[in-house]
């Protein structure tokens, strides 16, 4: 892919506003990418879109790729009589990435913006200045009169969703790209590069290529989803956990921004299927396409909802190393991002009913 088109993809797909619960319009922009490359494109009763991109052949093993559509966010709870809102957080937030922000709100009047105030350190008493502020503390402030200027006038309602206010750029210059939203934009990113490179191709599986929703609150999506995909293998790709910038610990994660897509060996939901696991890294190897590991002792991931759904299946997570994850600036590789296109698309290629077959086999002797 050129780096232009890849930038606006990425642009469009990290720009949009779309919290937990409130995917819409990323559902929108992937249907228009998949749609013109796939058999068949279904929502199922939560919201995930569900792509089959060739024809089904029962002879053929269910691929099933999945990348999660919501990102974290905030929820207007109530509004006050003077016009502020009040929010409830979407997914895990540090309670310091809240403050002194700029947010878009989506109303039924279209998108408005607001920030969460911070006050003046004129008005802190020294001793109190490196305290934490604690969100139950803050509010968004609208530049509304009261609150039926805030109702009437700009259309807000409990409800509302809440995005970060922060666009898509690339850092100065390099293959670092600046934005919201990676988690996981970045990974429907990549679905969407796979199936224009699968386009028209002859594949050995039935692909499908899901697109969840509600992943930022306990994987709600990928259950639903992949108990109608039925999935024999398990692929799914997130934005990682980069720990390359000063204070960070390889004991906290190992992942390097531009070392290649990382394979996670163990995150807090998830253990990979071990065959599956070593298939990835022999695709890797072959095609020359580097790969970094992580072990996590926290993080969860739709993979763990794809290992478990109905009987059970081979499952592993393929993440883009990112720096900064749930706040208003992430950063990611392009680099990572082709090499994991890459990886994903030679993986697809290489799934036949064969390999399959011996992934999924557990040794009884
Ligand atoms: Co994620």
């Amino acid at each position: 892919m050129k780096k232009k088109e890849t930038e606006k993809l990425l642009r469009e797909l990290t720009d949009v506003c779309a919290p937990t619960g409130f995917e819409g319009p990323v559902r929108a922009i992937v249907n228009q990418h998949l749609y013109p490359l796939c058999q068949d494109i279904y929502v199922d009763g939560i919201g995930s879109l569900i792509a089959q991109f060739n024809t089904r052949h029962d002879s053929k093993p269910n691929v099933m790729v999945a990348a999660h559509m919501d990102e974290v966010g905030l929820m207007v709870k109530y509004i006050t009589e003077d016009g502020y809102l009040k929010f409830q957080t979407i997914g895990g937030w540090l309670d310091q990435a809240l403050i002194n922000q700029r947010w878009i709100i989506r109303t039924k009047k279209g998108l408005v913006k607001g920030i969460t105030g911070i006050k003046t350190p004129h008005v802190i008493p020294a001793e109190t200045r490196g305290q934490i502020f604690k969100k139950e503390q803050m509010f968004i402030d609208v530049g509304a009169s009261n609150k039926e200027d805030a109702v009437n006038r700009l259309g807000i309602s409990p409800g509302d969703p809440i995005a970060p206010d922060s666009l898509f750029t690339n850092l100065n210059g390099g293959s670092l790209y600046l934005g919201k939203a990676w988690d996981d934009r970045i990974g429907l990113a990549v679905m969407i590069q796979v199936a224009s490179n699968l386009r028209g191709a002859d594949i050995s599986n039935n692909l499908y290529l899901v697109s969840t929703v509600q992943e930022e609150v306990g994987l709600r999506g990928a259950q639903t989803s992949s108990y109608l995909v039925e999935p024999d293998i398990g692929i799914n790709l997130e934005s990682g956990v980069a720990g390359d910038y000063p204070g960070s610990t390889l004991d906290e994660s190992q992942e390097k921004l531009g070392e290649g897509p990382a394979i996670f060996l163990h995150d807090s939901s998830m253990i990979p299927n071990l065959k599956l696991r070593d298939f990835v890294l022999k695709v890797a190897d072959e095609e020359k396409i580097p790969i970094q590991f992580d072990v996590l002792s926290g993080y969860g991931q739709d993979g763990a909802e794809i290992q478990r759904a109905r009987g059970g299946s081979p499952s592993i997570n393929i993440a883009i190393p990112t720096r900064y994850l749930h706040s208003h600036n992430g950063v990611i590789s392009i680099e990572d991002f082709d090499s994991a296109v890459k990886l994903v698309t030679s993986l697809i290629q290489r799934l036949d009913a064969d390999t399959v077959r011996e992934i999924r086999k557990f040794e009884l002797e």
